[in-house]
């Protein structure tokens, strides 16, 4: 499997802030927003990944993740140059999947708790799509799940001014091979967007998209406003000292992955002492 992370768009609603940086390089508490969905797809045991970016943001990114193989992945770029959509991700990665099946996730989610891996090893058939969901408080900000009383998946909605349930679907999404054919196929929305929701409706109606809803306990958060960073920030601050674990830390999920061994992590770690980060990486080997 292999994996795309999107992280184009405009970040329309943190501006002043992403007037000159892309939101997914700006910090969520101690390290940037895309080391967090970056390092979901590392603890996937995913290790090709193709990086969507906007043509101007691109050498950034390059700057801070370069080719990936510090952490014993292998990394692609290809520009998104208009915010055309979710699904645009999976038309602009179809040579980079190259007929295998995808995870995709997006630049500004973030998980905590959800044993991905161990979900991925019970033995889910990766034919179809397989989506999550997640109760939340503002279903309507979101894509929501509708769920018939013997759990079937009844409905899908893109943000919903009357949500059918209180279930929204989180940006990760795994697809078979067909999944760039099928959103090559779609037409723009309304608001001239290829919608993710779209492509996982076309499974819905091919009766093979799966759902399952995330433990209880897990967390999922986005980041696309500025309550929602800071909300954010302060959960992986909590975390961090009260537990002494750092979230999205792609060095250390790199490293449990078993793609980088405890050399490279020691390498890794010197240029980031001082600030704590490079200390705890060190921490983990002793
Ligand atoms: C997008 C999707 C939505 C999904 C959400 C998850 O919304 O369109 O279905 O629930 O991501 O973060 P956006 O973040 O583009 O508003």
């Amino acid at each position: 499997m292999r994996g795309i992370l999107l992280a184009g768009g405009t970040g329309r609603r943190l501006r002043p802030i992403t007037t000159s940086v892309s939101k997914h390089l700006l910090p969520v508490y101690d390290k940037p927003m895309i080391f967090y969905p970056l390092s979901t797809l590392v603890s996937l045991g995913i290790r090709e990944i193709l990086l969507v970016t906007t043509p101007v943001d691109r050498p950034l990114f390059q700057r801070l993740l370069g080719d990936g193989s510090q952490w014993g992945l292998r990394l692609e770029y290809v520009a998104q140059p208009r915010p055309e959509g979710i699904a645009q991700a999976l038309v602009l990665g179809e040579d980079f999947l190259g007929g295998m099946s995808s995870a995709l996730v997006l630049g500004d989610n973030l998980f905590h708790g959800m044993d991905f891996a161990a979900w991925a090893r019970s033995g889910v058939e990766l034919t179809g799509g397989h989506i999550f969901a997640y109760p939340v408080d503002q279903p309507s900000d979101y894509g929501v799940v509708e769920f018939s009383s013997d759990g079937r998946v009844r409905s899908l909605q893109e943000k919903p001014a009357r949500p059918r349930s209180r279930y929204a679907v989180p940006g990760l999404y795994f697809y078979d091979t067909e999944v760039a054919k099928i959103a090559r196929g779609m037409r723009p929305s309304a608001r001239g967007e290829l919608e993710i929701t779209a492509v996982n409706e076309y499974y819905l109606r091919e009766r093979t998209l799966r759902v399952t809803v995330m433990d209880r306990g897990s967390v999922w958060l986005d980041t696309g406003t500025v309550a929602d960073m800071a909300r954010a920030t302060e959960y992986v601050r909590v975390v961090d000292e009260r537990h002494g674990i750092k979230i999205g830390c792609i060095e250390e999920t790199a490293w449990r992955a078993g793609f980088i061994d405890d050399t490279q992590l020691r390498l890794l770690a010197q240029p980031l002492l001082g600030s704590g980060y490079g200390e705890y990486l060190l921490r983990l080997l002793d």
